[in-house]
């Protein structure tokens, strides 16, 4: 990577952000494509929202991703906000244009496509577990993709307001869904410690369930729902096509979605 005075930077703000996948594959995205830009961490303090956008845009950045905890705080601070980024209530794409600052969601883009590849959605029963903030971009995708929405939460007054908003039918347990759906999607934090007790008896997916975990390694519920034989795929891809359409927005290319992918495998391989 050759840094000249004209390289574009990017980047992503989070707090913490240390452990973002996010610079690997964008920076290798803007290196195949030959473009002459950077990716970077920026790790922003709850408080310091506002002001680090004003200087980072100030600064000449093009643009940022968005991660937690900013997701929803960073609506009240774009000048545009795309139909979808308002629905969702949350966004992870910003744009620093001439006439201000752009926001998107592309979350619910990456699970749709990445769900798209493994299932069908329309009139299936999908059985959502989570109604946190990486729900209702899934919840949205669900929505539009025509998908008959089930969603279980462990507080259910949060999932009683998200199924209104995203027409969804509360259920009352994981296993009332469970057996009443053929896709499982879970977006709750369940799975992302090693010794987080299970959200319900996984051993009671079956063969013709189809299996979504929005975190991005295989966790609990899919390691015991692929030996019940029921189809599963982790969150990676999620990231990586959600990035992907973070990179449109921003240069106008096609993302080099397969390059994107390499790179993070090689990137999570390598570390094993
Ligand atoms: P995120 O932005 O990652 O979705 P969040 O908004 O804090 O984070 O939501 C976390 C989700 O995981 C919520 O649905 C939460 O359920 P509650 O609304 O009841 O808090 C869910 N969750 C976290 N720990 C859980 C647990 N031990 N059992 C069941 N659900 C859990």
């Amino acid at each position: 990577m050759n840094i000249t005075g004209d390289t574009s930077l990017y980047g992503i703000i989070g707090y913490p952000i240390g452990h973002s996948l996010s610079p690997v594959f964008q920076n290798k995205a803007f290196e195949f494509i030959g473009l002459n830009a950077v990716y970077v961490p920026f790790e922003i303090k709850h408080t310091d929202l506002a002001t680090a956008l004003e200087g980072l845009k100030l600064s000449g950045v093009k643009g940022l991703n968005v991660t937690v905890p900013f997701k929803e705080e960073v609506i009240t601070l774009a000048d545009k906000i795309s139909d979808e980024a308002y629905e969702i209530g949350a966004g992870n794409t910003l744009k620093f244009t001439d006439n201000g600052t752009e926001l998107y969601n592309t979350d619910w883009m990456g699970f749709l496509k990445m769900a798209e590849e493994l299932t069908e959605l329309e009139g299936r029963n999908v059985l959502v577990l989570g109604a946190g903030g990486a729900s209702r971009a899934v919840l949205y995708a669900l929505k539009r993709s025509g998908a008959n929405i089930l969603l279980w939460n462990r507080t259910l007054e949060r999932a009683e307001r998200l199924a209104e908003v995203f027409c969804a039918k509360v259920v009352k347990s994981p296993e009332e869904g469970v057996k009443s759906s053929t896709i499982i999607v879970n977006t709750t934090s369940v799975g992302l410690k090693e010794d987080d007790p299970p959200l319900f008896d996984y051993s009671t997916i079956e063969a013709y369930h189809t299996v979504i975990d929005i975190i991005y390694w295989d966790t609990p519920l899919i390691n015991t729902a692929r030996k019940k034989g029921a189809k599963t795929i982790n969150g990676l891809n999620m990231l990586v096509y959600q990035g992907a359409e973070s990179f449109r927005i921003w240069t106008g290319c096609e993302p080099p979605v397969k390059v994107m992918k390499k790179a993070l495998e090689d990137y999570l391989y390598s570390k094993v």
